[in-house]
């Protein structure tokens, strides 16, 4: 019999459009659950990973259609996968990632217009495991804010990215992207209301993962 008690990984994403403030609460929830004792692996999409961080280099930053995006997304993505999140999980950590692929839905597919299709025979070919099942995070907190907010939030803040550079109609397609998503994924998938200042909305992340049994 199996004497291994290490705690079971567990896979927490956090989204929503550029400027809704999720990096903020990833950096607290960190800590809060090294602070409880668990082992905790903190990364982001793209990157992660040496070669996904130079693809986000490119991603960000270097003109590009929308196919040769979503491939560079999706290789990213792999690599990452398979280098960093896996092991991590498999190693029974509590792996906190800033974006996966609802992003690449929510981006490539709502605010580009990208065949959600094509995304989805992708993201099966990168995310599928050894028994078939979709690697897919345990939970998704994904931080609604609207459009005209968040550019309130970023503007002055540093040069705009080549997303952040978007207009405000590409953003509202992205948010509708994330509802839309989150229809579809119910359990998975909570949605905040990141418009409220930065204590309340860490108060709404506390209890989602005091729900779940993640945070003691
Ligand atoms: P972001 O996560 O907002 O990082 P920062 O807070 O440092 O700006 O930036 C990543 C950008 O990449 C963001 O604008 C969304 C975009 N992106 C996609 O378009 N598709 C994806 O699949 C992912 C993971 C990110």
């Amino acid at each position: 019999m199996s004497t291994d008690c290490r705690p079971r990984g567990l896979f927490i994403t956090f989204e929503g459009i550029d400027g809704a403030g999720k990096s903020t609460h990833l950096a607290t929830l960190a800590e809060l659950l090294r602070s409880q004792g668990r082992e905790v692996q903190v990364t982001r999409e793209p990157g992660g990973t040496a070669l996904a961080e130079k693809l986000r280099a490119c991603l960000l930053h270097d003109p590009m259609d929308a196919l040769t995006e979503v491939l560079l997304v999706f290789a990213a993505r792999r690599d990452h996968l398979l280098r960093v999140i896996e092991p991590a999980l498999a190693a029974g950590r509590v792996v906190l990632c800033d974006r996966f692929t609802d992003a690449t839905f929510a981006y490539q597919g709502h605010g580009r217009g990208f065949d959600r299709d094509v995304l989805q025979t992708l993201e099966r070919w990168v995310q599928e495991q050894a028994d078939g099942q979709l690697r897919q995070p345990d939970l998704t907190l994904w931080f609604d804010v609207s459009p005209e907010q968040a550019a309130q939030r970023l503007s002055g803040v540093r040069m705009p990215d080549r997303f952040e550079a978007e207009p405000q109609a590409f953003f509202e397609r992205v948010r509708a992207g994330y509802a839309a998503r989150a229809a579809a994924a119910p359990t998975r998938i909570v949605r905040l209301d990141a418009t409220q200042p930065v204590e309340s909305v860490w108060t709404q992340v506390l209890a989602i993962c005091r729900q779940r049994g993640i945070v003691a």
